[in-house]
């Protein structure tokens, strides 16, 4: 069966386009029946949210199964986040996992803790660095995964997705790792 994922944030700008493939050019009013025609070919359809609460969150709330919540590692993020949370719980879409993107880890960043602990009982199915070639893949307009697989964005990207997906995470080594690793 396929399941139906929506990609929500509550705050705009915090990647999850870039945790998802957009959905461009599509109607929110036509969402069942672009959903419709999407259902049966596909695993798994994550649909690319736009930020805010408005009728087209709400309504791809509705039509999904399950929730994935992006959020950063900043008070205004998680707030709005939380915001989010709140809705999904009076519209009985359960939320699958929350995504943390562009983290750092310098000290003023809020903790993969507070952030959880702020969200609620939810599992961090992802903790998604900062990541320069993020950026540099969008401007090649290529994929992170693909433009930079090793990089760490992509790693933690693919390790994300073999979560949701209960698959197992393979990364292939670079040669002279596997043949001098015991060297560093
Ligand atoms: N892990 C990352 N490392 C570095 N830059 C990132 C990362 N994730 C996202 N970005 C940057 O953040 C910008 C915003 O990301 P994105 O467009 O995916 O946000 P969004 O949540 O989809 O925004 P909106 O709600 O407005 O659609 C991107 O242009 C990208 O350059
Ligand atoms: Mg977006």
């Amino acid at each position: 069966m396929t399941r139906i994922i929506a990609c929500v944030s509550g705050k705009g700008g915090v990647g999850k386009t870039t945790v998802v493939k957009d959905l461009k050019g599509t109607d929110p009013r036509n969402l069942p029946n672009i959903l419709l025609d999407l259902l049966g070919d596909s695993e798994i359809i994550l649909l690319d949210v736009a930020a805010g609460l408005g009728r087209e969150t709400l309504s791809a709330l509705e039509a999904a199964d399950e929730i994935l919540l992006v959020t950063n590692p900043e008070v205004p993020a998680v707030t709005d986040a939380l915001k989010a949370v709140k809705l999904a719980q009076q519209m009985g879409t359960k939320i699958s996992g929350v995504v943390i993107n562009r983290v750092t880890g310098r000290k003023h960043e809020m903790k993969t803790e507070d952030v959880m602990s702020m969200l609620g009982e939810y599992e961090p199915l992802g903790i998604i660095p900062e990541d320069i070639n993020v950026q540099k893949s969008i401007a090649s307009r290529v994929p992170v995964v693909h433009y930079s697989p090793r990089s760490p964005a992509s790693k933690e990207l693919n390790k994300l997705a073999a979560r949701m997906t209960g698959t197992k995470y393979y990364q292939r080594e670079r040669w002279y790792n596997k043949w001098f690793g015991f060297l560093r």
